[in-house]
């Protein structure tokens, strides 16, 4: 596959043919290093992750998979630009809706409740928990919710606070109406009204992220599925660092968590949590 790269200089155009990268080489060790960076195992996307790396390098005017998986090690722009293009963001509004209520019902048995959404992805779960509490009647003053994710568009739109139709499909129009302010086709949440939630860009594997303290509640919902066993068991040791004593961790129903000592697995409300040991 051949495309038209152009160079420019003051007085003239000339039109280079430049290949998209069709050798192999540097393909395993690009997948291999975003493993290692952020935990995602793309083996059993091969196909479609060649597809768009192939994309993303005639785009960037990069020659080969080699240069790529090099860049990701030392070049932070690339990398992050690489991490928005293979992170899967999928979130809505009221995601399974029974463990967000079992999370601001406990939440509200505590004095004050801090949360750390890990990921958070474009915010939806982070603002669904400060809806569920304002419901409830819940002080928005006794609650906290900080939310971290990988990819920073994701961040970016978390902080605009601005959605589609698509992210509110499980809400009622009432709800609707009592969140957000519509403009147009999209929708803005009502902050002012809600328990503050914040956004960070943070890699859950990066030590940065113990800077934020501890949490009485970390939901890590369906991030560790792009995990292999290694890397999820990695992933719950280092947030029962950020849990307070007794403290719970509400993971996604199709993420599988392997076995640790460090939590016990409880039920309450038809939701499952760890609690920490
Ligand atoms: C499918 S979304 C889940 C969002 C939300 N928790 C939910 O259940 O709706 C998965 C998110 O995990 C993020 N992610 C993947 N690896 C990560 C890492 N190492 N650190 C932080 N976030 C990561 C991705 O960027 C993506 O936004």
């Amino acid at each position: 596959m051949l495309f038209n790269k152009q160079i420019s200089n003051n007085t003239t155009q000339i039109t280079q043919e430049i290949p998209v990268p069709t050798d192999m080489d540097g393909f395993d060790e690009f997948m291999q290093n975003i493993k290692i960076f952020c935990g995602v195992d793309l083996s059993s996307k091969r196909e479609i992750t060649l597809q768009r790396l192939g994309a993303f390098a005639k785009n960037k005017q990069i020659k080969t998979f080699k240069e790529i998986a090099s860049l990701i090690r030392y070049h932070s722009e690339t990398r992050q630009d690489l991490l928005n293009l293979i992170t899967v963001n999928e979130t809505y509004f009221y995601r399974e809706l029974p463990q967000l209520k079992d999370v601001i019902t406990y939440a509200n048995d505590l004095p004050d409740a801090r949360i750390l959404c890990a990921p958070c992805s474009s915010g939806d779960e982070a603002f669904s928990l400060a809806m569920l509490a304002s419901e409830i009647g819940m002080d928005a003053r006794r609650l906290s919710v900080v939310g971290v994710d990988i990819n920073s568009e994701a961040i970016t739109q978390a902080n605009s606070g601005i959605y589609n139709e698509r992210n509110l499909h499980r809400l009622s129009s009432f709800q609707k109406e009592r969140f957000f302010n519509k403009n147009g086709d999209k929708y803005e949440i009502k902050k002012q009204n809600l328990a503050r939630c914040e956004f960070k860009i943070v890699n859950v594997f990066d030590d940065l992220i113990f800077n934020l303290g501890k949490f009485d509640i970390i939901l890590s919902r369906n991030m560790m599925i792009y995990f292999d066993d290694a890397f999820r068991l990695k992933c719950v040791e280092r947030l029962h660092k950020m849990l307070k004593d007794y403290g719970r961790l509400y993971t996604g129903h199709a993420d599988l968590v392997p076995y640790t000592p460090l939590y016990e697995k409880r039920f309450s409300n038809g939701a499952s949590f760890y609690e920490k040991r």
